[in-house]
């Protein structure tokens, strides 16, 4: 059966939350079980580029990435979900990502599915969630990941703006159903 981690880029809880809990629940009607990780809820440590992990292929601090890695061992798939920030992803994210490097250089996300997600306050022409999003696909091709979808989300600037975006968000959900299934 698939196994599905959803990251949450918002300790907020707006757009990026709500998200991934309805996308949460319809993947348990499917019967495909889902992690959701917020790490600016949690403990981790900043990465401080000392890279043991290059050579031992794991972290020394003790904290919420030691559980966190192994749901991320355990996953067929990842969805990455970030509000847009500067044009960029959330830094909740991005020390999630950095804290990621173990399996990056164990080639433990090798084959992975990946699915990125960016939302922004703004229209997609003006102060594009393009970055983020080329951010997090890069990501996704440096680890040998698969990326098997992508989407911005646009025009959301309170936490419950994407309620209004049903439509799309049923689009996204039914799409991503299919692919991971
Ligand atoms: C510090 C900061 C920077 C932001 N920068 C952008 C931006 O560059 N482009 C954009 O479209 N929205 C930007 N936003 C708005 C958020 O992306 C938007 O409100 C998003 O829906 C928040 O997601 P959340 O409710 O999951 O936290 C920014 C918000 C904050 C707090």
């Amino acid at each position: 059966m698939s196994k599905v981690c959803i990251i949450v880029g918002s300790r907020h809880n707006g757009n990026s939350s709500h998200l991934a809990k309805i996308l949460k629940e319809r993947l348990k009607k499917e019967r495909i079980i889902a992690d959701i990780i917020t790490p600016g809820n949690q403990k981790i440590y900043l990465c401080t580029g000392c890279m043991d992990c290059d050579v031992n292929g794991h972290c020394d601090f003790k904290d919420d990435m030691t559980d966190n890695i192994q749901k991320i061992i355990n996953a067929d798939t990842l969805i990455f979900i970030t509000p847009d920030r500067w044009n960029l992803l959330s830094g909740d994210l991005k020390i999630f990502m950095d804290r990621l490097n173990p399996l990056y250089t164990s080639k433990k996300l090798e084959g992975k599915k990946m699915v990125s997600i960016v939302i922004g306050s703004k229209d997609k022409a003006e102060y594009s969630t393009e970055a983020a999003l080329t951010s997090l696909n890069s990501f996704a091709d440096a680890s040998n990941m698969k990326l098997i979808y992508s989407h911005q989300f646009n025009n959301c600037l309170e936490g419950t703006d994407i309620l209004e975006q049903q439509e799309e968000i049923d689009n996204v959900v039914n799409e991503l159903i299919k692919i991971i299934k």
